[in-house]
């Protein structure tokens, strides 16, 4: 076949993946093609357009490398890695939401005893936080790995401060045999996701904040459960209705109270998904 116009490039393009021996790869890229002509007869680009949305591709391939992802922070940004997260997390009733896991995790965090201090040197207010890992609807979960991370007084994580030799505001903890945790740590601010590369051009170009709301993230794994990766956010925080990355959760959102001595405290309960 040739001569291929408007009305008949979009079928002969899904028609030559029609062999693709995997039949998950032929449903993928068959429907790719089919939303991207249609993208692309919605909006009739010029080519001029056409070839500033491939320098912005390029850019964005550029700027990853092994610590930065720009290619995640443009999916978080469009919104599609929540999509993403909630098709696969269709969990049960009483199970705790899950949000993005963002690009400050690191592997293999420090293991610390249940009551230590994760701060190390970075500024902000003293925060106390405990709670209680259960299984959905079930018992509670001794021996849970409870990972956490977070930013400090000026919206950074450890790993952004390259004179930061030690991992800080990052721990992991093994609750105990009622499936309790707790540790001392710093009040997290609100931070922009990083705005120097192409993902941030298009935050200003058109008119959107880089903020994301206070939060902590946790990591939860139990054995015979599903991993849970979420954040617990700052009620209150100005930027929890317009997250740039849409990560909020009403559930999610806990008081960050302030305790008779000073300090802040959060209390919250976690519920794993039990598997198979
Ligand atoms: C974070 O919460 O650490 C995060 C998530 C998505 C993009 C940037 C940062
Ligand atoms: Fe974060």
């Amino acid at each position: 076949m040739r001569d291929f116009d408007e009305t008949t490039i979009t079928e002969a393009v899904v028609e030559r993946f029609g062999a693709t021996p995997d039949p998950r790869l032929r449903e993928v890229i068959q429907s790719l093609v089919r939303h991207l002509h249609g993208f692309v007869r919605d909006v009739e680009p010029s080519f001029a357009e056409w070839e500033a949305a491939i320098s912005f591709l390029t850019r964005t391939g550029q700027k990853c490398d092994d610590k930065r992802q720009e290619f995640i922070l443009l999916s978080d940004t469009l919104g599609v890695s929540m999509l993403v997260d909630a098709i696969n997390h269709r969990l049960p009733e009483g199970a705790t939401p899950t949000t993005v896991l963002g690009p400050f995790y690191v592997e293999n965090a420090p293991e610390l005893p249940l009551g230590a201090e994760v701060a190390q040197a970075m500024k902000g207010e003293r925060l106390h936080v405990s709670g209680q890992v259960r299984s959905a609807g079930g018992a509670p979960l001794a021996g849970a790995l409870v990972d956490i991370w977070h930013s400090d007084e000026d919206g950074f994580y450890d790993v952004q401060r390259p004179a930061e030799e030690n991992a800080s505001l990052r721990a992991r903890f093994r609750t105990d045999a009622e499936g309790r945790f707790h540790f001392w740590t710093l009040l997290p601010t609100a931070y922009p996701v990083p705005t120097d590369g192409p993902v941030g051009e298009m935050l200003t170009a058109t008119g959107r904040h880089p903020m994301r709301p206070a939060h902590v993230h946790f990591m939860i794994a139990a054995s015979g459960h599903e991993t849970l990766v979420t954040h617990v956010f700052v009620a209150g925080d100005e930027y929890l209705d317009s997250d740039a990355v849409f990560g909020v959760k009403q559930e999610l959102i806990a008081e960050f109270t302030r305790a008779p001595e000073g300090h802040r405290v959060l209390q919250y309960d976690f519920a794993l998904k039990r598997l198979g």
